[in-house]
């Protein structure tokens, strides 16, 4: 077992060589890029997702492209327990937990009068639940080491609402406001609270969403989004730039952030948009076939 020697989190975090840092939903996507991120800097890494193969395969190439050190650990976010075994296990490995990136998550589509309770509850158990279990779990050892950094991947769509996405947006929304009331208690503790908010990022995230619609329980979704996304390692390289200057609200792109600008400030006229931005992705939405197909598949 190896002591992190993060004794004073502020005055070290630029140089995050030999850190230990723990990532959600790192088997693909977003959190495969965080964590390729992390590894470049020299942080030592415990990578979680469901799919232990594809996690293994991530771990291998990690451990031979950047030489660091890192550890495989299966973990299904969406149970609590296992969301809090997962700090204590790096925390055995390692001996201390620096960084802790939530980032596994999921998306659900559908209007809001229509969604199935019981798959969002699923999505917020995923979303919202999980990440809070590891950050209890997290936050008395980063104590204990003097400080860290809690990383929570939300959305822009946390920002404002998504018209047939309202349940989505709703777990991102908590996700915000969870993590904006714990950067202000964590404060005292040296604990750096960000939050990320990508706007659209070429991975495979819609096509493992899930659609709630009547008639169509637990269905997957197909590739159905609005155009070609950001390339996730810009959001890895970001989300490191972020940790290494303590930030508290990340936007990966100048598109993004006047997007949410807009939103916020203007609220009535953005309303007003959204009405026409339903009818464009309500027609996508049936365009791909949600409506019609019943498949049951377990997600
Ligand atoms: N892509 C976008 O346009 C976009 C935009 C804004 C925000 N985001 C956010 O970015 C984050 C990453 O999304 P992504 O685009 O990279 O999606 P993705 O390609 O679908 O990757 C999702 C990751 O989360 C893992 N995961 C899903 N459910 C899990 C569970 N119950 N327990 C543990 N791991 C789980 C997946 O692995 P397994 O399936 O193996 O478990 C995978 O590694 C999400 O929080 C998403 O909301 C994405």
């Amino acid at each position: 077992m190896t002591v992190s020697s993060s004794r004073s989190w502020g005055a070290n975090r630029r140089n995050l060589k030999g850190k230990v840092a723990v990532v959600t939903g790192a088997s693909r996507g977003i959190g495969e890029a965080i964590a390729a991120a992390l590894a470049a800097e020299g942080c030592r890494l415990v990578l979680a997702a469901r799919s232990k193969d594809r996690l293994e395969e991530v771990a291998g190439m990690l451990r031979v492209r950047y030489g660091v050190e890192v550890v495989a650990a299966p973990t299904d976010v969406g149970d609590e327990g296992q969301a809090r075994k997962l700090i204590e296990t790096a925390a055995g490995h390692f001996g201390s937990v620096d960084i802790l990136v939530n980032n596994a998550g999921i998306g659900i589509y559908g209007a809001v009068d229509e969604l199935h309770l019981n798959d969002l509850r699923h999505v917020f158990e995923v979303n919202l639940f999980g990440p809070l279990a590891a950050l209890q779990a997290a936050v008395p050892v980063m104590r204990r080491n003097g400080g860290g950094a809690i990383v929570n991947v939300s959305s822009i769509v946390g920002r404002f609402p998504q018209p047939l996405g309202g349940g989505y947006t709703a777990t991102k929304f908590a996700l915000q406001g969870a993590s904006g009331a714990a950067r202000a208690e964590l404060k005292r503790d040296n604990i750096d609270v960000i939050l990320v908010c990508p706007g659209l990022t070429d991975t495979e995230f819609s096509q493992h969403s899930r659609i709630s619609v009547p008639g169509a329980e637990h269905r997957q979704g197909e590739r159905h989004s609005l155009g070609q996304g950001v390339e996730p390692a810009r959001v890895g390289r970001r989300t490191v730039a972020a940790i290494k200057r303590g930030e508290r609200e990340v936007y990966i792109t100048l598109f993004d952030r006047a997007l949410v600008w807009f939103a916020l400030h203007f609220p009535g006229l953005f309303q007003w948009a959204l009405v026409y931005v339903t009818r464009y992705r309500r027609k996508r939405f049936d365009e791909s076939g949600a409506r019609k197909n019943r498949r049951v598949s377990p997600n």
